[in-house]
């Protein structure tokens, strides 16, 4: 039987494909309230900034390709089992052809019904308007959990990584609640990897190797390491 990885990423991990992360310099919190863009309050406020501000999102996306750190998790399905849990609402996991993920934040290429939130569609287009209606006659909304809003998938997240062999969390600043629990979710004895360029505050972490690296080329080494510890 294969043994199962579990990946956690977050901004990082996209940011060699030119997707601006959250928190860096530079990074999207910087030049955007996010009590005016990713709240329900800034919904009920504004649709069209938030819609706008999405609408950017998923340009930018649409147009970004998988990295090589993308490719290298998927490409761990020949030897393992993998599950990716991403914060990210992008789908360059899924397009460097990873099998299983699972999107704790939600996804950009889906919109939602605002009366049934069972109801979600995929977008392909990368405009979402005012006016823009679910099959009931009410608006869609990003298919995106905002600050303040239940994170649905939590639950599913800790039993898939409560099963892991080994744990890697990857370009996440480990700042946002509930995700950043999932490291400790993590049974005790398992091999644990962090990879991420910056300073990750961590503690209490048993197992841990920290590779201050950024995706590309922390993946090399951890790719290496696995099929080493097989
Ligand atoms: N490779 C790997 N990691 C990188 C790279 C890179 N090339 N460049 C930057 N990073 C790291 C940064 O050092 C930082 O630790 O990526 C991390 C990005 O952190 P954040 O911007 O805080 O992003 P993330 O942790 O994914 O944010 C969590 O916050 O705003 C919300 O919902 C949003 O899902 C997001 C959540």
């Amino acid at each position: 039987m294969k043994k199962k990885i579990v990946v956690f990423s977050g901004a990082g991990i996209s940011a060699e494909s030119g997707i601006q992360t959250f928190r860096d310099n530079g990074g999207l919190w910087e030049n955007h309230n996010i009590e005016e863009v990713a709240t329900f309050e800034a919904w009920t406020k504004n649709k069209e900034l938030v819609l706008n501000f999405y609408n950017q999102r998923r340009k930018q996306i649409m147009n970004s390709f998988p990295n090589d750190a993308h490719k290298m998790i998927a490409e761990l399905e020949k030897t393992f089992e993998v599950q990716v849990i991403t914060q990210n609402i992008d789908d360059l996991h899924e397009r460097a052809g990873s099998s299983n993920v699972l999107h704790l934040h939600g996804e950009i290429m889906k919109a939602r019904s605002t009366l049934n939130p069972q109801k979600i569609y995929p977008l392909f287009n990368w405009e979402l308007r005012v006016g823009d209606k679910c099959e009931y006659g009410s608006q869609l909304r990003p298919h995106i959990v905002w600050f303040g809003e239940a994170v649905p998938e939590m639950d599913r997240a800790c039993k898939l990584t409560e099963t892991a062999d080994f744990f890697i969390t990857i370009g996440t600043s480990l700042n946002v609640y509930p995700a950043a629990n999932l490291i400790h979710v993590a049974k005790r004895e398992i091999t644990k990897f962090l990879i991420d360029p910056g300073d990750i505050k961590v503690s209490h972490i048993n197992n841990l190797t920290v590779i201050k690296s950024k995706a590309v080329d922390g993946m090399k080494i951890i790719s290496q390491k696995l099929t080493e510890l097989n």
